[in-house]
């Protein structure tokens, strides 16, 4: 089934030099059961020119199509990673995945699209943007933006609305931990929730309480901890669970939707479904390694294997994950992604000897989609179309780029995974694809295989082997008040109105 154009059997140790394109850019995926989140169905899938041209039963297409047989297997839409970190400079270092590598891997692991967060460069945004486009340049897959806010001014202000109106970017994060770097405090989050709300832009927010993680880390250099395990130690869920509470009242209070990146606690989780409700509209995100793993491994005697799971907010005690799976199960939980944040062994020992300087981050973005599919669809907790939602449509959907994005439907990109739930993968840092010389999820074997990735059109993944060709993803411009913002308005005047009305019934009186 080779594609003209591409180069003959180039495995990853090769790909940097595949720079052909395809010539032949006609698919037909045949005989497979199509999902979508609201939908399956046995179908066959016709692509032309990177975009799906028709999805029905039996197409007949001419022998300059090449045909791919998913008889037996499921035929879904492409990941949608909602968060990653590639090529970010953090904690003295810069992340081992740019977005070459970092890209090749999630097309390896069935992830065709994802959204990275831009860093600003000394605080500047319209900087950090050209900056992170700079370091797109080499990107295999298509990618979008969300962009961080680390101070507050004019300019900043300025610059949130050429982003959003001229640059292709819908949310923006705030960090209320990394005191001293990244952390902004409730007043610039408050002036930024209301920035976010005019412009239709959906505010994330890391929530731990960066004073807290402060004085938790001061405990336990006081203790003598210094390894791995004080990390998770020095930030416990409580901290989590705070600012969390803190950044929901917040956004309610403003009045726009909000969205929690990497919910690792049970803690937060619970504030969230407290205010779901209350009818506020939050947004939950957990991550693989805080639905998978368990913080015991930070106790591990051997340093480079215990730092590998160093990340914020820390992997959690057991009980936590399976309380995130059933809120994930049960839509408190909306969509699933990474923190594909990676450090290799030699970076990771930057804190051999303390703790508070092991740069935070585990890999995922390679082994999301089969771990969450092994995880909850392989276990029975959640449907096939519901694995669909919560790996791709509900991102794309929330970033308003549905149906272009997240979704197999004439029109859409043709960004196709085609997984054999009979196969099975092992993850392991030996054949995984990212550059990282770790891997979190070392030696665990999940039932299901994504055998091919198609990313815009082009088979990139089948057989084992990856066919990527750099530069050939595209920056993915993401247009403001996507659903979540609906009803805001009204919302709004039902408030203003109620501040009347005592007053008007007063008036009456007199
Ligand atoms: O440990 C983490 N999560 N590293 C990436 C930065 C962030 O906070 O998302
Ligand atoms: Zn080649
Ligand atoms: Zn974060
Ligand atoms: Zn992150």
């Amino acid at each position: 089934n080779q594609i003209p154009g591409f180069c003959g059997g180039v495995g990853y140790g090769e790909y940097s030099e595949c720079r052909s394109s395809s010539s032949s850019s006609k698919l037909l995926i045949k005989g497979g059961i199509v999902v979508n989140a609201h939908h399956q169905e046995l179908a066959d899938v016709y692509v032309e020119d990177g975009i799906i041209v028709s999805v029905q039963p039996n197409i007949k297409v001419g022998d300059d199509v090449t045909v791919l047989d998913a008889t037996g297997k499921y035929v879904m839409p492409g990941g949608i990673d909602p968060h990653t970190h590639l090529a970010m400079e953090f904690m003295g270092t810069e992340t081992i995945d740019d977005f070459f590598s970092g890209q090749a891997a999630a097309l390896a692991g069935g992830t065709t699209m994802h959204i990275d967060f831009i860093i600003p460069v000394n605080g500047s945004l319209s900087a950090g943007f050209e900056a992170y486009k700079k370091k797109a340049k080499n990107s295999c897959m298509d990618y979008g933006f969300h962009m961080a806010i680390t101070r507050w001014d004019e300019v900043v202000a300025r610059d949130m609305e050429i982003m959003v109106k001229e640059k292709g970017i819908n949310s923006f994060k705030f960090f209320l931990a990394y005191k001293g770097s990244l952390m902004i405090n409730d007043e610039l989050l408050l002036q930024a929730f209301k920035k976010c709300k005019s412009l239709g832009a959906l505010a994330m927010v890391h929530a731990e309480n960066g004073d807290g993680v402060a004085e938790g880390q001061k405990r336990m250099i006081e203790l003598g901890i210094t390894g791995p395990e004080g990390h998770a130690l020095s930030r416990p869920p409580v901290l989590e669970g705070e600012a969390t509470s803190r950044a929901i009242r917040l956004a309610g209070f403003v009045n726009t939707p909000l969205y929690i990146v990497h919910v690792m606690s049970s803690d937060a989780m619970e504030e969230i479904a407290k205010a779901q409700k209350l009818g506020q509209k939050v947004i939950g995100e957990p991550v693989v390694s805080g639905l998978v793993l368990d913080d015991s491994r930070l106790w591990h005697p051997d340093f480079t294997t215990a730092a590998k799971y160093v990340m914020s907010p820390p992997i959690r005690k057991l009980g936590h994950d399976k309380a995130l799976q059933a809120a994930l199960s049960t839509g408190v939980l909306q969509l699933v992604g990474t923190d594909h944040c990676t450090f290799n062994s030699t970076q990771k020992a930057l804190g051999i000897d303390d703790f508070r300087k092991i740069p935070n981050g585990v890999n995922g973005i390679e082994e999301r989609m089969h771990l969450v599919w092994d995880l909850m669809v392989e276990s029975g907790r959640i449907s096939v179309t519901d694995y669909v939602r919560i790996t791709s449509t509900e991102c794309a959907r929330m970033f308003n780029i549905y149906p272009k994005k997240g979704a197999i439907l004439p029109g859409s990109d043709a960004d196709i995974i085609i997984l054999n739930p009979n196969s099975s993968v092992e993850m392991s840092a030996r054949s995984h694809h990212s550059r990282t010389d770790t891997n979190v999820y070392e030696g665990m074997r999940v039932k299901g295989k994504v055998e091919v990735t198609i990313a815009g059109g082009r088979v990139v993944w089948e057989n084992d082997e990856l066919k990527v060709v750099p530069g050939s993803g595209r920056y993915i411009e993401m247009a403001p008040f996507s659903y979540l913002f609906s009803g805001i308005d009204k919302a709004d005047a039902t408030y203003l109105s109620s501040l009347n009305a005592p007053v008007q019934r007063f008036s009456n009186e007199a």
